[in-house]
């Protein structure tokens, strides 16, 4: 017996809404109020845990690959443990778990230069012991700040502008500025600006679309994640662009975005290191957020592009893009927009630090 088309219709109509509200209902607990952190909020008078889990708030405002906040932590006396939380794996994009170690990087960088502000002198273990243990972190109290204050300051400001650039360049004293941060004798940052380069960087992003575009793997990482909520839209939304990243073909449409991104863009950045560890990307995590940082303070926005490292094709190619000066044996470890831009509205949700607290 046939059922009739009116049947099917109905029948996919409540499953399609049956689906979009228990995504909604799961979406993970995050919200903006991560961002309400104030410098006068600092219990100076409590205990010395309550002072380092302060330091903290500031610390998971850090940039992360699809927002995907991959980290916990432990306070135990003078020192704070960052441990790798790889719950949220990106398996398809980070097969080689070089944005989660970037990310990681960022939020040390956060948690350094908060600690720097309120007069802590920082030391940092990488890797010491147990696995996924990424950085032990020990900090003495009754230290002078070193660092420019308006790093600090623009730690709650910062955020990824994902808008057309201008095409006008960056004061001369700013751009050496920005290229000065290296934080490891083994890290490079390189701006470059010469068209054959952002010619051949375009053509490498385009290809690493056309692949990613056409992996149903890749549309359902990236779907899954759009669907929690963390990149931007939240609830129906957020399903929404699931479903349309997931049924639809949107790699033309994608790859007609980026080739107008990269063609409005005064600098491509490049950081790369001397080795392809998981070390070498925290130190290359800290130095992108060390420069964007100072970029946020200066006024200048920052867009990460990480397609053609996440595609092993285009990753190998994009090591001989790198300036003579950076050296042959460097590695590529992020690739990113750099320019003047309009403002963005909003940020993106946090998870609640006591979510990222490992409790003994
Ligand atoms: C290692 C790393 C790689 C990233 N790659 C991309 C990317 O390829 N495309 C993009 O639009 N944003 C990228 N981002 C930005 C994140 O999506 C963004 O940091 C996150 O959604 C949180 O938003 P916020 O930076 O505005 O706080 C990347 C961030 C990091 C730290």
């Amino acid at each position: 017996m046939g059922v009739s088309t009116a049947k099917v219709l109905v029948i996919s109509t409540f499953l399609i809404i049956g689906m979009v509200l228990a995504g909604v209902l799961m979406q993970p607990k995050t919200s903006m109020d991560a961002w309400n952190v104030k410098e006068g909020d600092f219990p100076a008078n409590a205990s010395p845990e309550e002072r380092l889990t302060f330091l903290l708030r500031y610390a998971i405002l850090a940039p992360s690959s699809y927002n995907t906040q991959p980290w916990n932590f432990n306070i135990s006396g003078t020192e704070i443990d960052i441990f790798a939380d790889k719950s949220g794996w990106l398996q398809v994009a980070d097969p080689d778990y070089r944005e989660l170690y970037l990310s990681l990087g960022c939020c040390l960088e956060n948690l350094r230069v908060s600690a720097d502000h309120f007069g802590y002198n920082c030391s940092v273990a990488y890797f010491p012991g147990p696995k996924d243990l990424v950085a032990r972190v020990v900090l003495q109290p009754g230290a002078s700040p070193t660092l420019d204050p308006r790093l600090f300051s623009a730690i709650p400001s910062r955020l990824t502008n994902r808008n057309l650039y201008e095409g006008r360049a960056i004061k001369d004293a700013d751009l050496i500025t920005l290229q000065s941060f290296g934080l490891d004798k083994d890290i490079r940052t390189s701006l470059v600006t010469d068209s054959t380069t952002k010619k051949k960087f375009l053509d490498l992003i385009v290809r690493a679309d056309q692949i990613q575009y056409s992996d149903a793997n890749f549309k359902s990482e990236l779907g899954h994640w759009l669907s929690q909520g963390s990149m931007g839209p939240t609830g129906v939304q957020a399903k929404i662009d699931q479903m349309n990243v997931v049924f639809l073909d949107n790699g033309p449409e994608q790859i007609r975005m980026d080739s107008e991104l990269i063609n409005s863009t005064p600098y491509l950045g490049f950081i790369s290191s001397n080795g392809n560890d998981s070390k070498s990307q925290v130190l290359a995590g800290e130095t992108l957020e060390r420069l964007w940082l100072a970029a946020t303070a200066l006024g200048v926005s920052l867009h990460p592009m990480s397609q053609a490292l996440e595609v092993q094709e285009t990753k190998n190619e994009l090591d001989k893009l790198l300036p003579i000066e950076a050296g042959s044996t460097q590695h590529v470890q992020q690739t990113f927009r750099l320019g003047y831009a309009g403002p963005v509205k909003e940020h993106t949700p946090r998870r609640p630090l006591e979510d990222v607290l490992i409790k003994e």
